[in-house]
């Protein structure tokens, strides 16, 4: 097993990489713990989670909507859980955002952890302690950041992750290394069948070295001030594919990173071999490099994201492999750069 710890003003979270699922139990106390639990996992998992008490969540973003969270507080009530219990989420990004929420909120904040079933959310959405839900077609509109006291990542668990959602995490793995740690992506590159043909020292050392990148980032900007920014390398363009588009968000990210590399080689911040190499790996794993996009549609979609301010939008680009930069433009501009890009 490898440990982290992440240390920040919002608690000290504790890491577990490849710890079972089945190890729970020695964790917290069952009968002072109600699990959240993606349906899927269950079906999958049941056996290993015997002795606790849960709410099923449903798969599938639908689930992080105001009316699920509410259902959720009225099962909690119904099972009498009160501030002395704790809420374990156990699933992919959907479960643990809603689960981090409903801790967060419900007496003011109880205790919570996370069972992380998926590539994307073993190391990203389970790290960092961003929980929320949407609303009106905003993403993570209603949140909260509060770190959780523990996140096991079950590497076994990947083994039944249907092959879409788990290439989809490889977007993420890709992303860190292009920001931060191109040895990440260099080792992907060497490893990817052994990846695909779930060897567990491989992904073991992916989904840690990944962490390590994203505990970093977290432990010195928790509340996305400066350097957290860089985590959204290819977001702000996903986050419109995948509205637009309704690709995976591993896929839209995959796009997003080719849009914003190929953008810091026209700006001239890197040499277009950076958006080769982007473009051949991503291409090894399976994530689209190419999609039809129309880039007035984009522009406004973006525009309309949360992260907006006023008509300037922040993008996160590339000086280098391994080094992002934010870059503010203007919507004027961004159209004209993605009339040459789309
Ligand atoms: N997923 C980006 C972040 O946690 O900041």
């Amino acid at each position: 097993m490898l440990n982290l710890e992440l240390n920040t003003s919002s608690g000290l979270s504790r890491i577990h990489v490849s710890e079972s699922m089945e190890n729970l139990k020695n964790i917290v106390d069952p009968s002072m713990t109600i699990l959240l639990v993606d349906e899927n996992v269950l079906n999958f998992h049941n056996n290993k989670l015997e002795g606790f008490k849960h709410i099923t969540i449903p798969e599938g973003e639908k689930s992080k909507s105001i009316e699920n969270y509410s259902r959720i507080f009225a099962k909690l009530l119904e099972i009498g859980v009160d501030r002395s219990w704790r809420i374990v989420g156990i699933g992919g990004g959907v479960t643990t955002d809603l689960a981090g929420f409903v801790a967060s909120t419900y007496f003011r904040g109880i205790a919570f952890g996370f069972v992380s079933t998926t590539l994307l959310g073993q190391v990203d959405a389970s790290i960092g302690g961003k929980n929320g839900i949407n609303f009106e077609g905003y993403k993570n509109l209603l949140g909260v950041i509060r770190q959780p006291e523990f996140v096991i990542c079950d590497i076994d668990t990947l083994k039944s992750l249907p092959l879409v959602e788990f290439t989809d995490g490889f977007a993420e793995i890709i992303k860190y290394g292009f920001i931060k740690n191109p040895e990440i992506s260099d080792f992907l590159e060497d490893n990817i069948e052994a990846a695909f043909n779930q060897d567990r020292e491989v992904l073991k050392k992916i989904v840690y070295e990944s962490i390590k990148v994203k505990v970093n980032i977290v432990q010195s900007d928790e509340r996305e001030l400066g350097e957290r920014k860089i985590l959204n390398f290819g977001h702000t363009f996903a986050h419109a594919i995948e509205k637009l588009h309704g690709l995976s968000h591993g896929q839209s990210v995959s796009l997003g990173m080719i849009l914003a590399t190929r953008m810091s080689a026209s700006l001239g911040l890197i040499h277009s071999n950076v958006v080769d190499k982007l473009t051949l790996i991503l291409e090894k794993t399976g994530l689209p490099v190419k999609a039809d996009l129309d880039p007035n549609n984009m522009a406004e979609t973006m525009l309309k994201d949360k992260k907006k301010a006023g008509d300037i939008l922040q993008f996160i680009l590339l000086e280098a492999e391994g080094k992002a930069i934010v870059h503010k433009l203007k919507l004027a501009d961004l159209k004209k750069i993605l009339n040459d890009l789309c």
